[in-house]
């Protein structure tokens, strides 16, 4: 047979990250203890309320088709949330809900990008965006945080990797895989260079809940009406209210780009699921001390597994202040031996940690940092206990 594939979903990459999950769950099913730090989801069930509205929304038949973009009380309920938690004044004409967050962000870069059109992404990034980009038919342009800054990009950076064709900017804080959160003054200095130059911000902000050590997140489309014209900011309800598989994500940005984006998705995915919707609807207007509950224990284990990972041989790490992971810069280890054979990469240790020591950890080379994992703490802190062990067992063993 001589016919060929899409070139575009070929040079997609799978998703490492699942990976990973996968192959611990392989093993726990083998009767293995594994300790999985891969997560990236909250290990809180969905609040009790949240799970209430849906299985009331499926009494009350609301099981149909709704409005391609949404639901309008939903769409007012992320308004609301965007004027009080962010300080940005949206119509609901602004807004379209999604199926979760990577959806948001397809749907932005459907509607932003031409073929040929640069994307520039922060290295460290979320594995997803590059991926995203070309499927969009971008090209991603990376560039590098530096550890002392909180491998945060400065104006500086980003003026070196800016051409004719740069289109975006993806800004994500708080970071994932860092943790890291932009102050008010770094993005009021993006902001302004981002205007100057006439280009898009894509703001995700999943994580704008997460935030610890009484720092503020701030959403960059608040400074002003010109860098507001130019942001899409991408949020949803997966991290902030455990609410990962029932798939609602959300983006406000001008009038014109969200007609857009729900013209798209009114033909490839129609409307997010009715009865989530509800859910989600629950989870923005009811009392959210749940939310404070889960970030209360976030900054538990953060807090623990900072201090502990701070004090371990060959790795350093900086203490995040958002999101559930910590970064962990792994290059002491390498050209370490193990077992008389030397450490060649981060890939490979993360490999032993698994096999040998029953371990997962989710090495960065597909964030766009070759020689540092990332640990999820949205596991239980006696899981964190017993898996740090296990790490400290291994480092120990390296010569
Ligand atoms: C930075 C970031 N943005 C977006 C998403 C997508 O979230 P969702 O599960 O809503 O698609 C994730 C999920 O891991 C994420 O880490």
């Amino acid at each position: 047979m001589s016919l060929t594939l899409s070139k575009k979903a070929q040079a997609v990459k799978p998703s490492s990250t699942l990976a990973i999950t996968a192959k611990a769950a392989e093993l726990r099913s083998q009767g293995i203890d594994v300790v999985g730090f891969g997560a990236g989801e909250p290990d809180f069930p969905t609040p009790e309320n949240i799970c209430n509205a849906a299985i009331d929304a499926i009494n009350a038949g609301f099981t149909k088709y709704t409005a391609a973009s949404g639901i309008t009380e939903l769409k007012q309920a992320v308004c609301d949330k965007f004027k009080k938690f962010n300080g940005l004044d949206y119509e609901p004409d602004q807004i379209v809900i999604s199926n979760g967050g990577k959806h948001s962000l397809t749907n932005v870069f459907t509607a932003l990008l031409n073929e040929g059109d640069e994307v520039i992404i922060p290295a460290p990034y979320w594995l997803s965006y590059p991926e995203i980009v070309k499927l969009a038919g971008g090209v991603p342009v990376f560039v590098s945080g530096n550890k002392e800054h909180g491998y945060k990009v400065s104006v500086e950076q980003l003026k070196n990797v800016t051409t004719s064709k740069t289109k975006a900017l993806i800004l994500n804080t708080p970071s994932n895989p860092t943790g890291m959160i932009y102050t008010e003054e770094e993005l009021r200095q993006i902001a302004d260079y981002v205007v100057e130059n006439d280009i898009y911000v894509v703001s995700d902000e999943m994580y704008e809940n997460l935030v610890y050590n009484g720092k503020k997140h701030v959403s960059i489309a608040s400074f002003g009406e010109e860098i507001y014209k130019r942001t899409i900011t991408v949020s949803g309800l997966a991290k902030s209210y455990a609410m990962t598989g029932w798939r609602i994500g959300y983006t406000g940005s001008t009038k014109e780009i969200a007609k857009l984006m729900g013209s798209v998705q009114s033909h490839q995915t129609s409307n997010p699921n009715s009865i989530a919707q509800k859910a989600a609807l629950e989870a923005l207007t009811s009392d959210q001390s749940a939310v404070d509950m889960m970030t209360k224990e976030f900054d538990n284990r953060r807090k623990y597994m900072y201090e502990r990972v701070s004090r371990m041989k060959y790795v350093s790490t900086l203490e995040p202040d958002g999101a559930f992971y910590l970064f962990i810069d792994c290059s002491g280890v390498l050209n370490k031996s193990y077992k008389g054979k030397k450490i060649e990469s981060i890939a490979e240790m993360s490999k032993i940690l698994i096999e040998d020591y029953n371990v997962a950890v989710v090495p960065c080379g597909d964030f766009g940092f070759d020689d540092s994992i990332r640990l999820s703490y949205a596991i239980k802190i006696e899981t964190i206990d017993k898996g740090l062990s296990r790490i400290e067992k291994f480092l120990d063993e390296l010569n």
